[in-house]
C-alpha cells in the first residue's frame, strides 16, 4: 500500500525515481510526488504519468525520494500527496503506514499557530521531524527523536535541504529495503523497482534506521546503536516484472500459472519414495507431529486459499481446522491450546498488516506460526517460526491470480506432508501423482481461453453475478466472485450451492447469471440438483465442469481435465480468473489497478 523509492549516488536521481514509481504504481495510484536535492518537490493528484508530465526541464539532483499514494487520511489531492514538509520547508518526507497519534501532534502544532497544508497524518510527522531538526540539525538524530514520539506504522524516507547528500530511512511495520548498487544506494518499499539496478539488498527490520550518503550507508537502531545487517540477494528476474507482450499483468500472470505450479512443486515431491519434502518446516517437524488443531488466516484471496486449505487438511489429514480473516482473528480471544495448535498465515506479499498482526498475537499466545508466503524476506516470512514459500515470482496485478493458485498448491503439499508426519508415506499416492500432472492440465485450460473470453464477452453487460459450488468448490466460488468484483466492478456473490433455496434463489431471474462450479467430484450430483433449481427459475447458468460431465442442457460450458477431487479447485480457479479478466476487458476498465484497491495492504 503506497510505494516509496529513493536514490542517492553518482547519477541523476529523477529518472530512477519516476521509473521506480511506475514500477510501484500497482501498490497505490491516486497521487504521486518526489523531492530531489537542489530541485525541490513536485507532486500531482492522479497517476504517475501525470506527475511525470509536470516535471520541468532541469529538475535534477543526485539524491531524491518519491512516493505513490493510496489514500488513507485525506482525499487523493495534490495537497495530500507526498512528499510532505515542515512549516519551514526544510525537511521532506515520504511515508507508508499510519501515524495513529497524529491528531494530538497536529493539535500541538496548531495551537502554536502552524497552518497545515494537508489533511494527512504524514504531514504531522514532517512537522515533528522539522521541529527536532531545528533543535539538532543532524537529520538522523532528528528523525530518531521524532519517531520516539509517534505511534503507528511507518516506512519513511526523509531528506533535508541543508544536508542534500543524505537520505534517512526508517521502518516500523511498513516494509523498506535498501539496494546496494554500483552507482549509489537505492531505497524502495518492495524489491520490484530495484531489480534492474541491483540484486543486493538489505531488509530493514522494525525499529531500524539507515543513513545513506553518496558513498556510504549505515544501519542503526533508533538509539543509534550500529547494526551489522546481512546483504541478501534477490533472485527474481527482471522479465518477471514486465508484461512480456501481454496487454495486462493480470493476463500474463494467469498465463504463467503452469510454470508457477511447477515452481511451487519443484524439489518438494519425491516420486520414488512418494513423499513430500518441505525444507522450510524441517526445524519444526517434531512439533508438527503432535498438533491437534490448525487455525488458518489471511485476507482477500489468501483467505479463500485458506478456506480451501481447511478442507484439504481436514480431508487428507483429519485434523480439525478453522479459517478466519486476519482482521477478525487478531481481535479474537485465542482459546486454543498453544501446545497443540498452530497458526498458518497465508500472504502473497508477506506484508499485509492484519495478517502480520494475527501472527504476532498467535505467537504471543505461545502458538507456533507458519507462513505460506510468496515474497521472500517479507515481514510475515521473517516473523513466523517456519514456513513454505510459494515461489510464484512477483505478482503485479492487484487482483491475485497466480499467487492464489500457488497458495492452493502449497496447501496440497502441506496437507500430504502433515499426513506423512503422522502416518508415514503411501496414503495419498494418487494425489501426489496427479500433482505432477497439474501444470499440463493448467496448460490445457489456458489454451482454450478463447471460449472463456467469448462467454465473458456475452455477459459483460451483467449487473450482478452469482457463483455457486459445494465442498472444495465452495471457497473457489467465493474467490471467483471476488475476482469479478475486483476487476470488473460487477456486483458478485458466492454461495454454497445447497444454500440457494434458503434465500438467494429469490434474486434469480433471466438477467442474473450464475457461474456453477460443478466438476465431477463427490458432490457433483448434489450440485447439479441445486443448479437445476436455478434453471427452473429462468436463471442463466454458465457451467464449469470436467471433460465428459457436461449436462445435456448446457449452452455455455467451460471444461477442465478430470483429476483428484482435492486438486480440482486449482483447475476450476483458472476459468474464473479468465472470466473476470475478459469481462473487465470488455468493460474497458483499468484491470491491473482497479479503483480504490491496492496490492499490498500494509495498514489496518
Ligand atoms: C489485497 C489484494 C488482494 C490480496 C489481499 C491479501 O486486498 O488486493 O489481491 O489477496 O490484499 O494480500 P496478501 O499479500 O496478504 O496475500
Amino acid at each position: 500500500m503506497c510505494g516509496i523509492v529513493g536514490y542517492i549516488g553518482s547519477r541523476d536521481a529523477t529518472p530512477f525515481l519516476l521509473e521506480g514509481l511506475r514500477a510501484l504504481e500497482y501498490r497505490g495510484y491516486d497521487s504521486a510526488g518526489l523531492f530531489v536535492s537542489g530541485s525541490g518537490a513536485q507532486k500531482r493528484a492522479g497517476k504517475v504519468s501525470v506527475l511525470e508530465e509536470s516535471i520541468p526541464e532541469g529538475f535534477q539532483g543526485n539524491a531524491g525520494i518519491a512516493h505513490t499514494r493510496w489514500a488513507t487520511h485525506g482525499a487523493p489531492t495534490e495537497n495530500n500527496a507526498h512528499p510532505h514538509t515542515d512549516d519551514t520547508e526544510t525537511v521532506w518526507l515520504v511515508h507508508n503506514g499510519i501515524i495513529e497519534n497524529y491528531r494530538e501532534i497536529r493539535e500541538m502544532f496548531e495551537t502554536e499557530g502552524i497552518v497545515f497544508r494537508s489533511e494527512t497524518d504524514t504531514e504531522t510527522l514532517a512537522q515533528l521531524i522539522g521541529r527536532k531538526y531545528r533543535d539538532t540539525p543532524i537529520l538522523e538524530q532528528a528523525v530518531a527523536d521524532a519517531l520516539k514520539e509517534v505511534r503507528g506504522a511507518y516506512g519513511i524516507a526523509v531528506m533535508a535541504i541543508n544536508e542534500p547528500e543524505k537520505i534517512v530511512v526508517a521502518r516500523h511495520g511498513s516494509p523498506l529495503l535498501i539496494g546496494i548498487g554500483d552507482d549509489g544506494y537505492y531505497v524502495a518499499s518492495d524489491a520490484t523497482p530495484l531489480l534492474t539496478h541491483t540484486r543486493n539488498v538489505i531488509y530493514l527490520d522494525d525499529g531500524e534506521l539507515a543513513v545513506l550518503t553518496t558513498d556510504s550507508y549505515k544501519v542503526t537502531s533508533l538509539t543509534h546503536a550500529l547494526l551489522n545487517k546481512e546483504v541478501q540477494n534477490i533472485d527474481w528476474d527482471v522479465e518477471s516484472v514486465q508484461k512480456k507482450g501481454y496487454e495486462h499483468f493480470m493476463l500474463k500472470e494467469i498465463m504463467e500459472v503452469p510454470e508457477v505450479i511447477e515452481n511451487s512443486l519443484r524439489g518438494r515431491i519425491d516420486l520414488e519414495a512418494m513423499s513430500i519434502h518441505l525444507g522450510g518446516l524441517r526445524d519444526v517437524e517434531e512439533r508438527l507431529k503432535n498438533i491437534e488443531r490448525i487455525i488458518i488466516t489471511g485476507c482477500g484471496s489468501a483467505y479463500y486459499a485458506g478456506l480451501t486449505g481447511e478442507l484439504l487438511i481436514e480431508e487428507l489429514v483429519g485434523i480439525p481446522v478453522e479459517t478466519e480473516i486476519a482482521s477478525e482473528l487478531r481481535y479474537r480471544r485465542f482459546t486454543a491450546d498453544p501446545e497443540k495448535t498452530i497458526l498458518v498465515a497465508v500472504s502473497q506479499s508477506g506484508e499485509t498488516a492484519d495478517t502480520l498482526e494475527a501472527v504476532r498475537e498467535a505467537r504471543k499466545h505461545g502458538m507456533l506460526a507458519l507462513g505460506i508466503v510468496n515474497a521472500v524476506g517479507s515481514s510475515i516470512a521473517r516473523e513466523t517460526d517456519a514456513g513454505v514459500y510459494n515461489h510464484a515470482g512477483p505478482e503485479i496485478g492487484v487482483a491475485s491470480t497466480k499467487a492464489f493458485v500457488s497458495q492452493l498448491t502449497v496447501f496440497v503439499l502441506l496437507a500430504i506432508y502433515l499426513k506423512q508426519l503422522r502416518d508415514g508415506t503411501g496414503t495419498h499416492n494418487e494425489v501426489i501423482r496427479e500433482l505432477t500432472r497439474l501444470p499440463d492440465y493448467a496448460r490445457r485450460i489456458l489454451s482454450a481461453s478463447e471460449n472463456i473470453s467469448e462467454i465473458a464477452a456475452a455477459h459483460a453487460g451483467m449487473r450482478d453475478a452469482l457463483f455457486v459450488g459445494r465442498k472444495f468448490q465452495y471457497p473457489i466460488a467465493y474467490e471467483g466472485a471476488l475476482k469479478l468484483k475486483e476487476v470488473s466492478y460487477v456486483h458478485a456473490e458466492a454461495y454454497g450451492a445447497g444454500e440457494m433455496k434458503h434465500g438467494p434463489l429469490a434474486l434469480i431471474d433471466s438477467e442474473f447469471p450464475t457461474i456453477a462450479l460443478m466438476p465431477l467430484d463427490s458432490v457433483y450430483e448434489k450440485t447439479l440438483s441445486n443448479v437445476e433449481e436455478i434453471r427452473a427459475r429462468s436463471g442463466k447458468v454458465i457451467v464449469i465442469t470436467t471433460e465428459g460431465s457436461e449436462p445435456a442442457w448446457t449452452t455455455e460450458c467451460i471444461t477442465i481435465p478430470q483429476t483428484h477431487e482435492a486438486l480440482l479447485p486449482i483447475l476450476t480457479t483458472l476459468p474464473l480468473q479468465l472470466f473476470a479478466y475478459y469481462a473487465a476487458l470488455q468493460r474497458g476498465l483499468p484491470i491491473d489497478m482497479p479503483r480504490n484497491l491496492a496490492k499490498s495492504v500494509t495498514v489496518e
